[in-house]
Formats: structure tokens, C-alpha cells, sequence
């Protein structure tokens, strides 16, 4: 698989490329987090702040800073409780969205729908509910790539630096969920050593393992990692 020539993969650096993480998730997020609050306080903030070791960007070697991401934490549990003890206080409360942020969908109460995520239950938002899943693939992981640099081989390349940096943290597996839409990533997944979480989620109505049912189905996927 041919790479640029000039594109690297680096660990994160706040602040400077904060932009530029913003920028890569507006581009790639699917049309559910094209609402407030995920628009302003999108969902990649915390992952470099709470989790850095396992955080790294795909540099174009140009200066333009980063042109795609892969964030995760070693520790599910700990990041839920560093989210609630560490970023939630962090947070500038001007960052509230008001009702005409740009590019994003109307939704009937950003405020209230921020302040339910920031004080909401951040063990229900990270899956906690499911059997088994946190414990046994106790990492979990985010990447998008600006579609410049996609097909090119480096999500491959950022999933590999990542389990390196997940197994030198002791983590024993990583889960990840993702938009049953569009089944891209899961072929890229499915290539890269991940499988279905083996629990039915839906009630059996999709005949799959690993997938919710509902409005705005979610894949879910875990890869073990051996020390
Ligand atoms: C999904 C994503 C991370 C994959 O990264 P990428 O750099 O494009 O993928 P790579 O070039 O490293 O591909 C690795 C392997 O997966 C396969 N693959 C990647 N995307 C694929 C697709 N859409 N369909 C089928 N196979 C695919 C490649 O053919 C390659 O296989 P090979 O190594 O046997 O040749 C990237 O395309 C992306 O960010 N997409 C948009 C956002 C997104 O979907 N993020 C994931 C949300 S859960």
C-alpha cells in the first residue's frame, strides 16, 4: 500500500491541534452527531485531555497540523470516572451552543441537551450496560480520516500505533462502536482483527449479533489485544 511521502503519525499535541481534531470530526461524523451538543463539544475533546498515551493524529507533514485521528483509552471505567471528576469541571461554560451554531441541525434544547451530556451518566453513555463488554475489552477507540488521506493505507497504520500504545498500557482488548450505515468501516475493521461484540442486543429483530436496535442502530465491535 503506497503512503505519502511526507505524512507521518505523531501523538496528539494540545493545544495545537485542537482545530484541526474539530475540523476532522465536523468532516466525517455521521448525520447523528450533526447535532448540538456533539457539534461544539464534540465527542474527540476528552480523549486528549484524559487519555493522552493513547491518542495520536496523521501529520500531512505540511504544517497544516492534522488531517485524521485515532483517540482511546486503555480504561473504560477510569476515563468514565476522569469525565465526570476531571472534564466536566474543565469545561468553559461559553462553550454552551446557542441556537444558530453553525452547520449544525436544529435540535429543540442545545443547552439542556449539552448540560444532560456534561452531567448526564457517563457509564450508560460508555456501554457500561452491556454484559461483559467493558470488562473484557476494557479500551475503547474513535478514528476519522479527512477523506484526502483515506484508502491510502494509514487507518491500518494508526490502528496498529494504537495497539501497540494499548498493550504497552496492559490493555488485554479495545471495543468501538459504530453507525450501522454504510458498511465501509465495517470492512475496514472486519480486515484489521475486529469482531462482533457475540451478545444480541436488539432482541434477535436483525438476526445479528453485536447491533441495537431502534432509531440510529450502532454496530458494536471488540479486537482482544494479547500482552
Ligand atoms: C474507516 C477509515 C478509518 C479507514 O481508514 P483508511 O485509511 O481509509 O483505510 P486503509 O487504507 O488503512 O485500509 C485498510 C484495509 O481496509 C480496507 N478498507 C478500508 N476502507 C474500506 C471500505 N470502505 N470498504 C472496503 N474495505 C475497506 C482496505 O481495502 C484495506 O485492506 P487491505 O489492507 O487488505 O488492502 C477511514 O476511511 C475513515 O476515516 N472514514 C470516514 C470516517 C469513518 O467511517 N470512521 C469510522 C467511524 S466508526
Amino acid at each position: 500500500m503506497a503512503h505519502d511521502s511526507t505524512a507521518f503519525i505523531r501523538p496528539v499535541s494540545l493545544p495545537r491541534d485542537r482545530p484541526a481534531l474539530d475540523h476532522i470530526f465536523r468532516v466525517t461524523c455521521g448525520e447523528s452527531l450533526k447535532t448540538e451538543p456533539s457539534w461544539t463539544i464534540s465527542s474527540c475533546h476528552p480523549y486528549p485531555l484524559l487519555s493522552r498515551s493513547t491518542c495520536f493524529v496523521l501529520d500531512p507533514g505540511n504544517g497544516d497540523g492534522a488531517v485524521g485521528y485515532i483517540l482511546s483509552t486503555p480504561n473504560t471505567r477510569q476515563f468514565a470516572q476522569d469525565w465526570t471528576e476531571k472534564y466536566v469541571p474543565s469545561l468553559d461554560r461559553k462553550l454552551l451552543p446557542q441556537p444558530d451554531v453553525n452547520g449544525s441541525k436544529a435540535v429543540d434544547d442545545k443547552p439542556t441537551q449539552l448540560l444532560q451530556l456534561l452531567h448526564g451518566d457517563p457509564e450508560r453513555a460508555l456501554n457500561f450496560s452491556y454484559p461483559g463488554l467493558v470488562d473484557k475489552w476494557p479500551g475503547h477507540l474513535h478514528i476519522d480520516i479527512l477523506p484526502s488521506h483515506q484508502g491510502r493505507g494509514w487507518g491500518r497504520k494508526l490502528i496498529d500505533t494504537l495497539m501497540e500504545a494499548l498493550r504497552a498500557e496492559g490493555c488485554k482488548g479495545v471495543h468501538l462502536g459504530m453507525e450501522a450505515v454504510g458498511l465501509g468501516a465495517l470492512k475496514f475493521y472486519t480486515k484489521l482483527g475486529f469482531s462482533r461484540y457475540p451478545e444480541v442486543l436488539d432482541g434477535g429483530v436483525s438476526g445479528e449479533t453485536g447491533r441495537t436496535g431502534g432509531e440510529g442502530p450502532v454496530i458494536y465491535l471488540v479486537k482482544d489485544i494479547p500482552i
